[in-house]
């Protein structure tokens, strides 16, 4: 059996152990001692996706000096890390994957030392071991990144909106080892300064105090001054603009681009001003926004004061503008607050789902929240439908697994009704400042689902056997589906389309559907209400009387693409085809391909575009759907 084996065998154990001391009698009378030795043991246990024993010695600052080579496709550099040696460990346990390590030294010393690289695992990597002692206070490792490193995708300039190449980095969750040797683990945190050298035709920027300008040396300088995990790494290098929003708020974009990201962002300010409100003075600095090339595998990425995105929100209406209340909510719940383990997922994403629905009611109305709400109780249903049990629990078992395998809609939507349920219960009066709490008592620390399950039973709860029995809490965070105290969502604008939806079915034109006034989320709602089958006359209606095909909203277009392929609807295959080779978003890919995988004549069509599309996406999309399409990488 080989030592991860063994490792990921243990970690299982220490959960399930976990697991057991958590789930006892509900309400019970377990006293605040337990409730402590319960937080101080979960907070030790080992993540399952790190070599690092950060219990033994921490990284706690990392200095980065990096030369990006546009040719090779390589990093190369250096990587210091400040140690924090609590226990006088004698060895400092590192993750890395894809990297060519080439030299190790420790503080002054000009000698190097004998550090051992393990073996590969497929989804771990490998874990570097270097020898120190109890005084060492900085290990340098000088190394390079390998082309098809996983966090990094280097695209040439027909894959952005110039003439310039582009790179972008993607950490989460365990891929900052690609390109950083470090304790790749939410639970650790440090501070980070780096030089980034670049052709001076290009600009970094990193998730850290950035540049608004080009400079002509092309040597940037950054400095994060608040500690933060290594999944929250981030970088980018380009062609870039950028544009203010507000007196903290701003957008980088290519240039072409610039103008249309900063219209489309504009209410960036007012976001931050209503989840301060709710949640305490934002803690790190500014807050700015990268629009990346289309082939950005994420909708976004809450890399701390600068939120990557992609650019199939901009719709020209702000009506996608939930992703960015989405992201900026990170900054309380993830990055301030951070799952301890992948398995705590839903800590970040289930709370930030919250904080996003709060953001864009105080924003754009309940009316408005309503409708995002119900269209994730709509893919919460349909996913807990498709997943296997135990997947649906709150707290996962990723053990063994890679970590993207839990990024489904239980750790969002459950974990957001999950929430919801315990406000509308207690009531705001309440809610509000125990999550304000939550926030501010934790912030910069990485917390487990046992550490929120006790401070839920210790502030809100407090004995009262009554609440306890109605808030379900075990159900809901070890155990799967949905329990039957999830909150209802009503929509008065859904049901009017839900109408619309009827007279259709019984035969209505298309064109006499009373859609005036409908935004996105209406639309959203009627093309997932639309039957499945759907004649080729129906089909040509629909796309005449609103335009399906042509739109220029991607979730919109999306949507329309799966009754596309499900009606063979010919007209509209060329912009299939398109969006399949333009967009890197897995989110639209997956679904897409799955779709076309459904019958023979779709999937061999799914190979043919994918064999020329898939050049142009990112690991994590191509890993995702090699795997629907059986292709061999
Ligand atoms: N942090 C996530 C993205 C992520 C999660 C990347 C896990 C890698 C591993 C980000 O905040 C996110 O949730 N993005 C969503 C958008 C959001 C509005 C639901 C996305 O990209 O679709
Ligand atoms: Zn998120």
């Amino acid at each position: 059996m080989s030592s991860k084996t063994k490792t990921l065998e243990v970690t299982t154990l220490v959960s399930i152990l976990l697991l057991a001391a958590c789930s006892g009698p509900a309400g019970d009378g377990r006293s605040p001692a337990t409730n402590e030795a319960v937080e101080r043991e979960s907070e030790m246990s080992r993540d399952p996706h790190s070599y690092a024993r950060p219990d033994e010695v921490a990284v706690s600052h990392l200095d980065l000096d990096l030369t990006v080579d546009f040719e090779r496709h390589v990093l190369r550099g250096r990587a210091s890390l400040a140690l924090d040696n609590k226990r006088g460990a004698t060895e400092l346990h590192l993750d890395t994957r894809q990297l060519d390590v080439e030299r190790v030294t420790l503080d002054d010393a000009a000698a190097a030392v004998d550090f051992v690289l393990g073996e590969e695992d497929p989804i771990l990597g490998r874990e570097l071991v270097v020898p120190i002692d109890a005084a060492t206070r900085v290990v340098h490792v000088d190394y390079a990144t390998r082309p098809e490193a996983a966090a990094l995708q280097w695209l040439a300039p027909a894959q952005t909106a110039g003439r310039h190449p582009f790179l972008f980095t993607q950490s989460q969750a365990i891929l900052a080892r690609t390109w950083v040797p470090c304790q790749d683990t939410p639970a650790v945190r440090m501070t980070y300064d780096a030089t980034v050298r670049v052709p001076p035709a290009l600009m970094a920027v990193m998730s850290a105090e950035n540049p608004t300008a080009r400079n002509d040396d092309g040597v940037y300088r950054f400095r994060m001054p608040q500690p933060i995990p290594s999944y929250l790494l981030a970088l980018a290098v380009g062609d870039l603009a950028f544009a203010e929003l507000g007196p903290r708020t701003g957008v980088y974009a290519e240039p072409p681009l610039i103008e249309r990201a900063a219209y489309e962002f504009a209410e960036t300010e007012d976001m931050m001003t209503a989840v301060e409100k709710l949640y305490g003075p934002y803690r790190w600095g500014r807050y700015d926004l990268l629009v990346l090339p289309p082939s950005f595998p994420f909708g976004g990425m809450e890399n701390p004061r600068l939120t990557f995105a992609t650019p199939t929100i901009i719709a020209g209406d702000r009506s996608l503008t939930a992703l960015v209340a989405h992201e900026l909510a990170h900054s309380w719940s993830g990055n301030l607050v951070t799952n301890a383990t992948w398995n705590d997922f839903w800590l970040n994403e289930g709370f930030t789902v919250y904080l996003e629905q709060r953001i864009m009611e105080a924003v754009k109305g309940r009316d408005y929240a309503e409708m995002l709400a119900s269209l994730s109780l709509q893919d919460l249903e349909q996913a807990i439908d498709e997943l296997e049990p135990r997947d649906t629990h709150l707290y996962l078992d990723l053990a063994g697994r890679d970590p993207d395998e839990g990024m489904t809609d239980v750790p969002y939507n459950k974990g957001y009704f999950f929430l919801r349920m315990i406000e509308e219960t207690v009531g705001r009066e309440r809610f509000d400042p125990f999550l304000r709490g939550w926030f501010e008592k934790n912030a910069f620390h990485s917390r487990t689902t046992a550490d929120f399950v006790a401070y839920l039973r210790r502030e809100l709860v407090a004995g009262d056997a009554g609440l306890e029995k109605e808030l379900m809490i075990d159900a809901w965070v070890y155990g799967p589906g949905l329990p039957p105290n999830v909150p209802r969502v009503h929509s008065a604008r859904f049901d009017r389309v839900d109408g619309e939806l009827a007279r259709f079915r019984d035969g209505a034109p298309a064109a006499e559907l009373a859609t005036e006034g409908w935004t996105t989320h209406e639309w959203l709602r009627f093309l997932r209400g639309l039957p499945d089958e759907l004649p080729a006359p129906r089909m040509a209606e629909l796309d005449e009387a609103f335009g399906f095909t042509a739109s220029g909203n991607s979730e919109i277009l999306h949507a329309w693409l799966h009754h596309v392929i499900r009606n063979r609807y010919e007209p509209a295959y060329p912009t299939l085809e398109h969006f399949l080779k333009t967009v890197g978003r897995r989110k639209f890919l997956k679904p897409l391909y799955e779709r076309l995988a459904e019958t023979e004549e779709g999937k061999a069509w799914a190979r043919e575009i994918y064999a020329q599309a898939r050049p142009g996406y990112h690991a994590v999309s191509s890993s995702t759907i090699d795997e629907i399409l059986d292709w061999q990488g």
